[in-house]
């Protein structure tokens, strides 16, 4: 690379943090109490005042998140969910997990969400659950969804892991959903120190189903968090496990986990809830960048799109390659890396074609090309709140080189990816 052009490090994810959420951490370890506590509280009351959801619970991941709110459903065993099969691991995880089947539909390659138009054919007698992501914080239109599923009676469970600022209708995610889960991973939106996440919901039962979940199963709403009023005896010896007066610290009604974040993190997380309106205009002002600059080779690749009601606040920007353009994908990504630019996959690409999801039972839509071609084809750069003027003016010049060198030369490539599905895993309606 010439010397004009010195390689920068432009991370596809980085968290942005500094002295008041150390100090925050500080004056929480100060109180001594360790455990989920106030500062967890108020981290759940602030994130509902910005999601206007009645309930939400606080768990130490995304992952845990998606895992409280298929289980909270208490679907029957066999019921069938409705999800994507470009996805996240732990979207897709949760319905294997709770014995349920995936209903795997394709995305829809502008939008590269779940495929709205397609997914009503594949509703069934056993179906009882849409459960999609807004995926890399592209909008997910939730409320045509809603419309699906109020139809046919099915759940929407929303996974907004990778968003918080996109909207539908100008409301945030939830607003549509019946359970809406957030992930606060160091590489998110805003983070609790490296990791968390959030289930909200309104319904009174969900939220009681999750909270016990988080609390190792326990049967009493009211330890959910360390309080005075919790440790009174008389109240604690209310209870009795088959006759016998037992101490509601240890009773419990289910199966649960441990899925609790500890109370530094609600500190820290509460000083990110301050800034994130800020976080997401920086990474508007990215995206808008980018983008603008990538539409001037329109012939190369393919950007995201979404309709008018729907505003993103992307997690990072998906690129797709253009069919029979003269270079490969990997070529491409070789050159972002090589000068610094770290770059990402669609997550999964189509999960089903991974190993561990061989040997599952699902059933799949006529065609999942839509996620193949992404597979193949796309790939993530970073737009996040770390990203300055001098970060996206030396993307766009490194992508320019690439284009300038190289678009002229090669041969074409071929987008055909063969379909190689084990049928026999399949079931029919
Ligand atoms: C769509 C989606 N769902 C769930 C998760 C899992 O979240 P976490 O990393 O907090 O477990 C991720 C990744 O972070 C994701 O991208």
């Amino acid at each position: 690379m010439e010397n004009s052009l010195p390689i920068r490090r432009i991370l596809f994810a980085k968290p942005v943090h500094g002295a008041e959420e150390k100090t925050a951490v500080i004056e929480s370890l100060n109180t001594g109490w360790l455990g989920c506590g106030e500062y967890t509280l108020e981290f759940e009351n602030r994130f509902l005042e910005l999601v206007k959801k009645k309930h939400g619970v606080l768990v130490n991941s995304g992952s845990s998140a998606n895992l409280s709110a298929i289980s909270a459903l208490n679907l029957p065993k066999g019921s069938e969910v409705i999800t994507p099969a470009c996805t996240f691991p732990t979207t897709f995880n949760p319905i294997i997990q709770c014995g349920l089947t995936p209903m795997v539909c394709d995305i829809d390659i502008e939008t590269l969400n779940l495929d709205i138009k397609s997914i009503e054919k594949y509703i069934g007698p056993k179906t009882k659950a849409v459960f999609a992501p807004h995926a890399f914080g592209c909008p997910l239109d939730t409320f045509a969804l809603r419309d699906i599923c109020n139809r046919h009676n099915l759940y929407l469970v929303e996974d907004s892991a990778d968003t918080i600022g996109t909207t539908v209708n100008g409301f945030f995610s939830g607003k549509y959903s019946d359970l809406c889960t957030f992930s606060f991973y160091a590489t998110h939106h805003l983070t609790l120190a490296g990791g968390g996440g959030m289930l909200v919901t309104d319904s009174d039962e969900i939220m009681y189903n999750a909270r016990s979940l988080k609390d190792w199963g326990r049967a009493d709403e009211f330890q959910k968090y360390w309080t005075r009023e919790g440790e009174d005896f008389s109240r604690r010896f209310q209870h009795k496990v088959d006759g016998i007066h037992y101490d509601s610290k240890y009773t419990y009604d289910r199966i649960g986990y441990n899925f609790k974040t500890i109370e530094l993190q609600a500190a820290f997380g509460l000083v990110q809830l301050k800034r994130l309106a800020e976080f997401n205009r920086i990474r508007k002002r990215n995206v808008d960048y980018m983008m603008n600059f990538l539409r001037e080779y329109s012939e190369l690749f393919q950007l995201p799109k979404w309709d008018s009601h729907l505003e993103p606040s992307l997690l990072s920007l998906p690129i797709t390659l253009k069919e029979n353009i003269p270079f490969e994908r990997y070529e491409l990504l070789e050159h972002l890396e090589n000068h610094g630019i770290q770059i990402r996959l669609l997550f999964a690409g189509n999960i089903l074609r991974h190993e561990a999801y061989k040997n599952i039972v699902y059933r799949k839509a006529d065609s999942l090309k839509n996620s193949d071609r992404v597979m193949k084809d796309s790939f993530l750069i970073g737009i996040h709140q770390g990203i300055d003027e001098d970060d996206l003016d030396y993307m766009c010049k490194v992508f320019k080189k690439f284009i300038d060198t190289q678009a002229s030369s090669g041969s074409s490539r071929s987008s055909q990816v063969q379909s190689s599905f084990d049928e026999k895993s399949e079931i029919s309606l």
